[in-house]
């Protein structure tokens, strides 16, 4: 679909965990420097309106907050430290950081409007001159993808899958997407032979054993998302 998905692509998955705190600005810029071509982060819409990267509902397993997410006011979860002093940052604080040197996967984490408000951000990006297609955005959550669809036809989108459904990849049809977002458990030859049959690319998560990677790719697999970009970019030199 674009220069940027040609050959084998790696995507930092949550900028770079294995090196650096998760789904925060330093993982990102982490995730460049080690050689990711697309970086992955999860997006939470808080009550407040505010886009935040973050992966679980709850606090404590990477900041020194405690409780829900949606439970902290916004200048409180400023104040907590996601890891090394960094801030929980903003989708937008991402995107101004990344400032197109990789691409961008987004991946929906709730269902409560957040495809509706990331696109509303991403439109502000394309009017600023990015291309649609450094996005693509991804969720598990395949009706709130659907809004997000509905709301930014261009930008191409990725079903994330955690099993093997009967259809094999028949919902990434549904939804037109671009990719299909496997899970290295699920990751089944009838699958990837299925969604690579229709046109789409395969990405598998989270793989970080190269001998893994390469046996991916010899399936068919067209990249994977790693904790370490390194070790991806060494398998394949
Ligand atoms: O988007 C790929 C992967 O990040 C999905 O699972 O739980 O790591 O967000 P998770
Ligand atoms: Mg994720």
């Amino acid at each position: 679909m674009t220069e940027k998905f040609s050959g084998f692509t790696i995507f930092g998955h949550r900028g770079a965990r294995g090196h650096a705190p998760e789904n925060t600005l330093l993982a990102l810029d982490t995730g460049i420097r080690l050689g990711a071509d697309w970086l992955e982060f999860d997006v939470q819409l808080h009550p407040c309106g505010a886009l935040l990267l973050f992966h679980d509902l709850t606090l404590e397993r990477t900041t020194d907050g405690r409780g829900a997410l949606a439970d902290c006011d916004f200048a409180t979860l400023r104040r907590l430290d996601a890891g090394a002093g960094q801030q929980i940052p903003t989708l937008e604080e991402a995107l101004d950081l990344i400032e197109q040197r990789a691409g961008v996967n987004i991946e929906l984490k709730t269902a409560n409007g957040t495809g509706e408000a990331v696109a509303a951000v991403l439109r502000r990006y394309l009017a600023a001159g990015w291309p649609a297609e450094r996005f693509l955005v991804s969720s598990f959550h395949l009706p709130e993808l659907w809004e997000f669809r509905q709301a930014a036809p261009e930008i191409p989108v990725a079903v994330l899958l955690a099993g093997v459904p009967l259809d094999f990849a028949g919902c990434a049809t549904e939804l037109q997407a671009a990719a299909v977002h496997l899970s290295a458990e699920f990751a089944d030859p009838r699958l990837i032979a299925d969604a690579k049959t229709h046109g789409r690319r395969v990405h598998v998560y989270t793989v970080n054993d190269p001998a893994q990677m390469r046996a991916l790719a010899a399936l068919g697999v067209d990249g994977v998302f790693t904790d370490y970009p390194e070790r991806a970019k060494a398998a394949f030199a």
